[in-house]
């Protein structure tokens, strides 16, 4: 089946006892059973919820993968992720990395061992001069939040494979409608499901995606020991929003395409960083390792000045950080989703004080690049 459909019905068919063409929403904390030891495969929901098992099928079934486990946040999913290899572990992590996941390894995964090194992946050799002994996971985000830079996903799905290393991937700026790293050799996907695949900025969640059981049990075994487990509502909302999916990120795309060609050429934009264009230093991998560009772009004007009063001056863009909503959002990335990155390192990064990053929605675009130009003028 096409993506679409899977998105539509994998994992919620219509109920059999009722025939809702919805799957019901499971508000329960726990199941009762028949009789000692014989339960209708339920327990209690920190372990599984029929509802929440639901949406590990489909999103499983997107990502090409056999196992799904869904998180309360999409930084709950990658501490999960991050620790299905032992303490005392190296990882090697892209540079730029989502300023929380920078946050989640440096001030608390460090305390209990284990060790991070963060790389610009935008060469894949770059990671394979970073292994050492003790490396047993490369952590990779493709494209980079918020510089849009990408790592060629078969190529360091390789290196791992020929040092025994676990591969991990956050594909939360694609969504799989335009990339499937499992296809391309990874070991797990996670996904911030509060963006795309969700899709209407109502809830946080997260998900893991597998095809290996041996990593699936362990995250089972983490989903449910941790706890850090999502309501049966926001599963059953996350859901619904998957069924638009696909025709959300057609039209994130389109709109994308057609701002980042405004930026382009605007005389007070000093660059773009956007996959779809074709100056983007990585245009052609882009074009190879995924089927779209996305709806997610920064750009650059000259300085923090000039980058707050655009920012200030955005009516329809809102002002905030997280993306993938239908709604397009603004940030300041040095101020925002990257402060909890220190300055020299971020700098180091190229996440300087001109920089602006667009989560591009589905309004009418015309409204948008409307409101970009008002903005820019006053700059
Ligand atoms: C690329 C990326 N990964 C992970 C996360 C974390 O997700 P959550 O906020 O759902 O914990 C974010 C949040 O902005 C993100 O941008």
């Amino acid at each position: 089946m096409g993506f679409a459909t899977d998105a539509i019905h994998i994992g919620q068919g219509p109920d059999p006892e009722t025939g809702a063409v919805t799957i019901p929403l499971y508000a329960t904390s726990t199941f009762a059973s028949d009789e000692l030891g014989r339960s209708k495969g339920f327990d209690y929901s920190r372990t599984n919820n029929p509802t929440r098992q639901a949406l590990e099928q489909n999103v499983a079934a997107l990502e090409g993968g056999r196992f799904a486990r869904a998180f309360s946040s999409g930084v709950a999913a990658i501490c999960a992720a991050v620790m299905t290899v032992d303490g005392g572990s190296h990882i090697i992590v892209t540079d730029p990395v989502y300023g929380g996941s920078y946050r989640l390894f440096e001030q608390v995964l460090k305390g209990y061992g284990l060790e991070f090194s963060y790389v610009d992946a935008s060469d894949a050799e770059r990671v394979r001069a970073a292994i050492t002994p003790r490396t047993r996971m490369v952590y990779m985000e493709s494209p980079t939040n918020p510089l849009m830079t990408l790592v060629d996903l078969r190529a360091v799905s390789d290196i791992a494979r020929e040092h025994g290393l676990l591969h991990v991937v956050d594909n939360t700026f694609m969504s799989p409608y335009f990339q499937r790293p499992l296809d391309l050799g990874t070991d797990i996907v996670v996904h911030s499901s509060t963006k795309y695949l969700n899709g209407h900025s109502d809830l946080l969640g997260g998900i893991a995606v597998t095809n290996d059981d041996a990593l699936a049990g362990r995250l089972h075994l983490l989903q449910r020991s941790i706890g850090a487990v999502p309501s049966a509502f926001d599963c059953w909302l996350t859901l619904r929003g998957i069924k638009t999916l696909a025709v959300r990120m057609r039209q994130h795309q389109e709109n994308a395409m057609q701002v980042a060609r405004y930026l382009e050429q605007h005389p007070k934009v000093t660059a773009v960083y956007y996959p779809g264009l074709e100056r983007h230093p990585q245009h052609n991998l882009a074009k190879r390792q995924m089927s779209g560009f996305g709806g997610m772009l920064s750009f650059e004007v000259d300085g923090l000045d000039a980058a707050r009063t655009v920012v200030n001056s955005l009516r329809i863009f809102a002002l905030a950080v997280s993306l993938g909503g239908v709604e397009s959002l603004v940030e300041h990335p040095a101020m925002m989703s990257h402060a909890s990155i220190p300055r020299e390192v971020r700098e180091h990064s190229g996440i300087r004080d001109g920089l602006i990053r667009l989560s591009v929605g589905i309004e009418d675009v015309e409204d948008l690049i409307g409101d970009l130009d008002a903005a820019l003028a006053r700059a």
